[in-house]
């Protein structure tokens, strides 16, 4: 289990596989990233029209504006969330970096994509260190992303066109060029001394042999008050002291400040790393080295303790009073610790994110054991196929030969679960990873302090393809990260002009959830839950059931559904959606053989037995 805390934040994908016991390690994760592209299928026909009416004509079970439904649902549980990576989203100003007015300008797309919630990563004053995760100030915008007055026009649009805005809010750390740390690191008797963790050495050597999840030693000599900081990530992000309560109750502020100022909520990142040992424990040291030239250790005495509870039931406090939701980066190694972070009363995150799924292989067994896990907890799941520290989705669940077709799998099973899904900027249109080819390319630090081993996040970060136009038309100018190759056919344009895109998948999945009530009311029921090959599931709610069948293999498979002991007619269905032409029209589902990687999804009757019952 040690190991397992090594590479969470840079590519956690390798350590969530290899570390819970019954999730088997990914086989594609090792090559991931040298897999080429799969050309997309396109097939050009006026069907878009009708397809994108049939997505968007039912907004009845869209996110609603009251807080909860009529069945005591409240918001978020309705709601898709998607996260914007906002240097990468859209250029407004030419000046190569994606800012708020670029978001605002594509609000019609996020709108008619069928997301309800915009996730954007750190867009608070920084000296982007750490591409803002190393805020200088809690309470404004960094002037590459805009102003005050940006915001609250982008939060006014995003109401019109019902999509909520949640901010990430960065709790662990600040940048040391914050002015709180200014302070603190000025004198021993400052006033903001105690805001972060200051310790001597021991002899000429630091504190203790914590290692920085970033490479190096956790801790930095700073000469003027001749003692070491602790830094859990880079030293330009010193971590804040949680037990001091002026810190927690400024920090608590700051979320109130946002929420006065309409956001909806916060993704609260590194919440797992808020608290060390106060004793200063050794970790213990591992067999081996990282990619840094690190010793590999175990992060027991700093990641998951304990007092992160109380912190997270205070911050819920503030955010109840706003009927904001909470989101967790939550890193686990199992349902169980994933669990513990809603709260043993319900009183913590409403949304920690299921971060496993991340890390598990593309296997209709492996899925089905960990989506029983989580759902046999009771909880309400976070599902996520990917964000901006590991590697695209597209690459790593892709076998290199299908990855188009897996994809859309993908999409097909995280977007039909019971749960609230969190969508990753571009991964509706298949967008790829691009790991720069050479050290002198790379821009994230932590890609050039690992090179080559550890090639750094700018890979899955890079701007979103909007068409085939230069830049994909992300910027007049002269984009911060390079724009893949693949984006000449992998584009929001493109795809929307080829029904059987990628992007057209997901608009008609997201359509399905906003209007199927079983999709997100339903219970998950697991059918033939021996198949290797096959996931299949049922949600069922009192009047209606769907299915969802997906061929998770390179070969053709016959599947063979009884459904009656669920009280349900397998000859009386209404495919909705199935990436395999020849079912389109089917009507039962008794015994259907399912082309490779074929996805299908249908509106199941209940049975005469059960109707007369
Ligand atoms: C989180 C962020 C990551 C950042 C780190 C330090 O893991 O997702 O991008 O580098 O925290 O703030
Ligand atoms: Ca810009």
């Amino acid at each position: 289990m040690a190991a397992c805390f090594l590479r969470e934040y840079t590519r956690p994908v390798r350590r969530a596989a290899a570390c819970s016991a019954n999730i088997e390690p990914s086989r594609n994760s090792d090559v991931i990233l040298e897999r080429g592209d799969t050309p997309l299928r396109r097939y050009f026909s006026s069907t878009v029209l009708l397809t994108t009416l049939v997505a968007f004509a039912c907004p009845g079970l869209r996110a609603q504006s009251k807080s909860k439904d009529d069945r005591g649902h409240p918001w978020y549980q309705h709601a898709v969330f998607y996260e914007i990576y906002p240097r990468s989203f859209m250029d407004s100003n030419g000046d190569g970096i994606g800012d708020l007015k670029g978001i605002a300008s594509r609000l019609n797309y996020l709108k008619a994509l069928g997301v309800d919630a915009i996730w954007i990563a750190p867009c608070f004053p920084s000296p982007q260190v750490d591409f803002g995760y190393d805020v200088s100030d809690y309470e404004n915008i960094d002037k590459m992303y805009g102003t005050l007055a940006d915001f609250d026009k982008l939060q006014r649009l995003g109401k019109k066109h019902g999509i909520k805005i949640i901010l990430d809010f960065v709790v662990n750390h600040t940048s040391d060029q914050h002015p709180w740390f200014v302070d603190s690191r000025a004198s021993r008797t400052s006033n903001k001394r105690d805001w972060y963790i200051w310790r001597d050495g021991v002899g000429k050597n630091p504190p203790n042999n914590w290692i920085s999840n970033f490479g190096g030693p956790a801790w930095q000599w700073d000469e003027r008050t001749s003692q070491y900081y602790y830094h859990y990530f880079y030293p330009q992000q010193p971590d804040l002291n949680w037990h001091n309560p002026a810190v927690a109750d400024t920090m608590f502020g700051t979320t109130e400040w946002w929420y006065r100022r309409g956001v909806a909520g916060f993704r609260l990142d590194a919440v797992d790393a808020l608290f060390e040992d106060p004793n200063l424990t050794n970790d213990p040291v591992l067999p081996g080295v990282d990619a840094y030239g690190d010793p590999n250790v175990n992060h027991k005495y700093t990641h998951n303790l304990p007092e992160v509870h109380g912190v997270l039931k205070s911050l819920r406090g503030v955010a109840d009073k706003y009927d904001a939701v909470l989101i967790g980066e939550t890193w686990t190694d199992n349902v169980a610790q994933l669990r513990a972070y809603y709260g043993a009363d319900h009183d913590e995150l409403q949304m920690p994110m299921d971060l496993m799924l991340t890390g598990l292989k593309f296997s209709a067994s492996v899925f089905r054991a960990h989506i029983d896990a989580v759902n046999a907890s009771g909880e309400w799941p976070v599902f996520v196929i990917g964000n901006h520290d590991i590697v695209r989705s597209w690459n790593r669940y892709g076998d290199g030969t299908h990855n188009d077709e897996i994809a859309k799998d993908m999409a097909a099973m995280y977007l039909t679960l019971r749960g609230t899904p969190i969508m990753y900027y571009g991964e509706e249109i298949g967008m790829q990873n691009n790991d720069p080819q050479r050290r002198e390319d790379v821009k994230d630090p932590i890609g050039k302090l690992g090179w080559p081993k550890e090639k750094g996040r700018d890979g899955e970060r890079t701007p979103m393809q909007w068409s085939d136009a230069p830049n994909a038309a992300f910027s007049n100018g002269i984009p911060w990260n390079v724009v893949p190759e693949t984006y000449k056919t992998y584009n929001v344009a493109n795809e929307l002009k080829d029904p059987n895109s990628i992007l057209h998948w997901y608009k008609k999945l997201l359509a399905l959830r906003h209007t199927e009530a079983a999709l997100f009311d339903g219970s998950y029921v697991a059918l033939n839950e021996k198949d290797p090959n096959v996931l299949a599931y049922l949600r069922k709610s009192d009047g209606e059931a769907v299915i969802v069948v997906i061929n998770m293999s390179a070969t053709p498979q016959k599947v063979m559904l009884d459904l009656s002991s669920h009280g349900l007619n397998a000859d009386s269905v209404k495919t909705l959606l199935t990436t395999q032409s020849s079912l389109r029209n089917s009507s039962a589902v008794a015994q259907i053989t399912l082309e490779p990687f074929a996805a299908y999804i249908a509106r199941v009757g209940k049975s005469r037995d059960s109707a007369h019952r």
